[in-house]
């Protein structure tokens, strides 16, 4: 168990470049973190009949998430119980059993075994009923977001998401009928630590007129790009105790949405929906993190988890989120404005991939290795602003970057509730 006190100082906004490289923390991060925290695993219109099944990762435990028999949505790890093999290797799909293809044991839609190949050569007390797959013991759905978590004990997803509802609500919500995912799921692979696409989500918007400039001039309508006085630019940004952070502009001219879906929305019916504030703010061209590896982007309905992969890799999986109710043209505009932004060769995404890699090619040099990084900027100036819920900053902070790592490092240091019987 490493002591990180060290290595996170989210007071003084330092942060020690070994937590991106160190094996030991990234097996602490499988345990106390992953093993305890909210993590996505998908979204509800994945799963229209019983059968339906989508195999994705917690952590890097393999996990089947499927639709019983009574419509009600499960997941269970996927390795079967006799030598560990997955028991379902696609992606996604829809059968009436997982069927191990090393010696044929078969599972049902409930986790249970319901036959074994040979089954009179087991010793009496061999009973199916002991040898069913293993299932994470909550999943809950936060407007068809699907999340699950394996600590039998942990407190209800919405409690955990706490404020960070009120911001996520700004696209999910803006529909009465809800959202669904449109095309596959994206997946890519890059070289760096998840928590550097984490954390930038939920903190960085810093980066966006430097980073993405070349992007923005070509986004720009004066083909000028972003201005120099990034900082005049309105916007705050929200920290939530549970790590959770949303930076957006305040301006309702800062949206740069797709022109069909900006003029499918009512905005008059979404201020009434969603409130000024919201339709002013966190609907606008925002980004977010659900601690630990969850990510939005309002503005193209990109959603993503951050699986790590090791240390120094990550795999992107990323769907793309459209509101029910939009005709299909308006649709398919989201659909190609998300892969031409933020798709994985998106124009903004492939700037992003760049730092993090860059980031983490270097990070295993010796004296690099120990010299802090930097989240100092709005230090202190988290507070309630009357408008937003909870604590909130300016745009231009690093104070959800310093949440994230306050939380992260609260959890690497509490034993997690595997390590404590009696909790
Ligand atoms: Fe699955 Fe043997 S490993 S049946």
């Amino acid at each position: 168990n490493l002591d990180v006190s060290t290595l996170v100082d989210s007071d003084g906004g330092l942060i020690d470049r070994s937590i991106y490289t160190d094996e030991g923390l990234y097996k602490q991060e499988m345990r106390r973190i992953f093993a305890r925290s909210w993590l996505f695993l998908a979204h509800t219109s994945q799963f229209k009949k019983p059968g339906d099944f989508f195999t994705t990762f917690m952590g890097e435990d393999p996990i089947i998430v499927t639709m019983d028999k009574k419509k009600s949505i499960r997941a269970y790890l996927n390795s079967c119980r006799h030598r560990g093999v997955r028991v379902c290797r696609a992606d996604a799909g829809a059968t009436k059993m997982f069927t191990c293809t090393y010696h044929g044991w078969s599972f049902d839609l409930e986790g249970a075994l319901q036959s074994v190949p040979n089954e009179q050569a087991y010793p009496e007390d061999f009973d199916k009923k002991d040898w069913g797959l293993i299932e994470v013991p909550n999943v809950a759905i936060y407007k068809g977001l699907i999340f699950a978590n394996w600590d039998p004990k942990a407190e209800p997803l919405e409690d955990a998401l706490g404020d960070m509802r009120y911001y996520m609500d700004a696209m999910l919500d803006r529909d009465p009928e809800g959202t669904e995912v449109i095309g596959g799921v994206m997946k890519w692979v890059l070289e760096g630590n998840w928590k550097l696409a984490a954390e930038q989500f939920a903190t960085d918007w810093y980066h966006v007129n430097m980073s993405h400039a070349s992007a923005l001039m070509v986004l720009s309508p004066t083909g000028k790009g972003p201005k120099a006085d990034i900082a005049a630019t309105p916007g705050r940004q929200f920290v939530s105790p549970k790590g959770h952070g949303a930076g957006f502009p305040t301006h309702p001219k800062s949206r740069f949405d797709a022109k069909a879906v900006h003029e499918h929305y009512d905005y008059a019916a979404l201020r009434e929906r969603l409130g000024d504030a919201a339709v002013e703010g966190p609907m606008t061209t925002g980004h977010a993190t659900v601690f630990p590896s969850f990510s939005y982007l309002p503005v193209n309905g990109s959603i993503r988890v951050w699986h790590p992969k090791g240390p120094d890799k990550m795999e992107v999986w990323a769907w793309i989120l459209v509101d029910k109710s939009m005709p299909d043209e308006v649709k398919d505009a989201q659909r190609l404005y998300n892969l031409r932004t933020f798709g994985p060769s998106g124009i903004f995404e492939a700037d992003d991939g760049e730092n993090w890699s860059e980031v983490q090619a270097i990070s295993h040099g010796f004296v690099t290795n120990n010299v802090p990084l930097n989240f100092q900027m709005g230090i202190g100036s988290e507070r309630e602003d009357g408008t937003y819920p909870g604590q909130t900053s300016e745009l231009y902070s690093d104070a959800a970057g310093r949440g994230f790592y306050r939380h992260w490092a609260t959890l690497m240091n509490e034993p997690a509730w595997h390590e404590n019987k009696n909790k």
